[in-house]
């Protein structure tokens, strides 16, 4: 049988990762750890911090490339004080695992932005939500964010919004649900992590606890410390003028090297798969990708060259979402593919949108009979009729992220579904 499945940060080596030890406070000190911090306490101003990070034109690496200044502008807009930040390092997406480098190798640096994000917002608490799954790195972000708090960078002042902030870590259930924001919000307030109904409960207006609230993702939040301290000209020279920085693409899938690559946004995706990734595996021909992970479409092989930034695959018919670049060779089964994305999705599903719950799981069911060779046009018809029927249902964008992926593989993969349903077998699977 055809053995392509999708990755997760079990499967790929992360021998070198688990081996690295954080960054200690005293050698994040000597790269200019906490001098952002002090910095925009001396000079800046809470919201000389949120107009740094304005002109630096950050943009959420936590899937929709939201500009963050402008997040964090809405919630200072609310006349209500008890504020709060929430740092997302939920991850469980498939093929993502950036979160986890940054919290492992740089705590200090998370926990420098973190402090910087809640001083900009006039937030009094912060949480730093982290993947319950990771357990060393919890570990690891407890002691430095002790070791920060006694050494003065928070929790002394209570007079000081800045440095008065009170800094909690919660671990999340470990499901790929509860990485979406307002599912954060409710583990965080002691409940099943359940997205919350969009309008009326967005964060910046009933946030944590009913106050306005900010929630970032840990990628996000780490480039806030550089953006305050070295001045926003620095990270405006890297990546592309409405994409500046960088971002850690997380390359899985049918390449000799996968792993984690920080570029320049704006990079091909070429550089990363043959430059990074040591080309495709046993010298195969790619067949296709998914750029930012399985929410955004799939994209063919003839779109290599396509720069990895958020506009540029927006209008490329995709997304840069997470940076969760997953690789398919030419010898890959697309339906295969799409059965594992959507049974992913059918696990993941928290159950509260029927939709969503019975959509994903007829969607795999339809997709499991061609894919064994025992479909017809009827279930290829199905495929389509079905995604139409879930997209944009659902109170958050799980489904609509199954729907996409499915979609955009029989988009461009169609006549693999005909083939299937022709020779009354999947064309991938080797004969014995
Ligand atoms: C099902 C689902 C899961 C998500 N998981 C995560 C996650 O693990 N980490 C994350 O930062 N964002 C995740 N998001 C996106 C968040 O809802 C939110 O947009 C993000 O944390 C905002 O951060 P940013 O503005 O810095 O990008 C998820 C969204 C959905 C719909």
């Amino acid at each position: 049988m055809n053995s392509w499945r999708i990755l997760t940060d079990h499967d790929v080596s992360l021998e070198d990762l688990l081996k690295v030890e954080p960054l200690s406070y005293k050698a994040y000190l000597q790269k200019g750890g906490y001098a952002g911090l002090n910095k925009a306490i001396e000079t800046l101003g809470p919201s000389g911090v949120l107009e740094a990070v304005k002109s630096s034109g950050l943009r959420g690496r936590g899937g929709a490339g939201f500009p963050t200044w402008k997040k964090w502008d809405f919630v200072v807009q609310q006349k209500e004080t008890e504020r709060y930040l929430c740092c997302n390092a939920a991850e469980d997406e498939p093929g993502t695992f950036k979160d986890r480098f940054l919290l492992r190798t740089n705590p200090h640096q998370l926990i420098e932005g973190v402090i910087l994000a809640a001083y900009a917002i006039g937030a009094s608490e912060a949480y730093i939500y982290i993947n319950g799954r990771y357990e060393q790195e919890i570990q690891f972000m407890e002691e430095a964010l002790q070791e920060s708090k006694a050494q003065g960078h928070w929790g002394k002042m209570p007079s000081s919004p800045g440095l008065g902030v009170s800094l909690k870590i919660c671990p999340s259930p470990g499901t790929y649900v509860a990485g979406e924001e307002t599912a954060l919000l409710e583990v965080i307030e002691g409940k099943v992590a359940k997205p919350r109904q969009k309008p009326p409960y967005y964060p910046a207006m009933h946030g944590l606890f009913g106050k306005p609230t900010v929630v970032n993702n840990a990628e996000s939040i780490s480039n806030i410390p550089g953006i305050v301290r070295e001045g926003t000209e620095r990270f405006r020279s890297i990546g592309t003028n409405s994409s500046p920085g960088t971002m850690i693409f997380t390359l899985t899938g049918d390449v000799n090297r996968p792993g984690l690559y920080e570029l320049p946004l704006g990079t091909p995706l070429r550089t990363l798969i043959e430059d990074c990734g040591g080309g495709i595996k046993d010298g195969a021909v790619l067949k296709a990708f998914f750029p930012g992970g399985p929410s955004t479409s799939i994209l063919p092989a003839n779109q290599v060259d396509v720069p990895l930034d958020f506009d540029t695959l927006k209008e490329a018919g995709s997304g840069l979402g997470t940076g969760a670049v997953i690789v398919m060779a030419e010898e890959a089964c697309m339906i295969r593919a799409a059965i594992e994305y959507t049974r992913f999705f059918a696990r993941e599903s928290c159950g509260q949108c029927p939709p969503c719950e019975l959509g994903t799981v007829h969607l795999a069911e339809i997709l499991e009979k061609i894919e064994s060779g025992s479909g017809s046009e009827k279930e290829i018809d199905q495929v389509m009729q079905v995604c139409t029927m879930i997209k944009g249902r659902g109170q958050c964008f799980l489904l609509t992220g199954a729907a996409i992926a499915v979609e955009s593989i029989f988009h461009h993969f169609r006549e693999e579904f005909e083939q299937h349903v022709n020779i009354g077998r999947c064309p991938f699977a080797i004969q014995h």
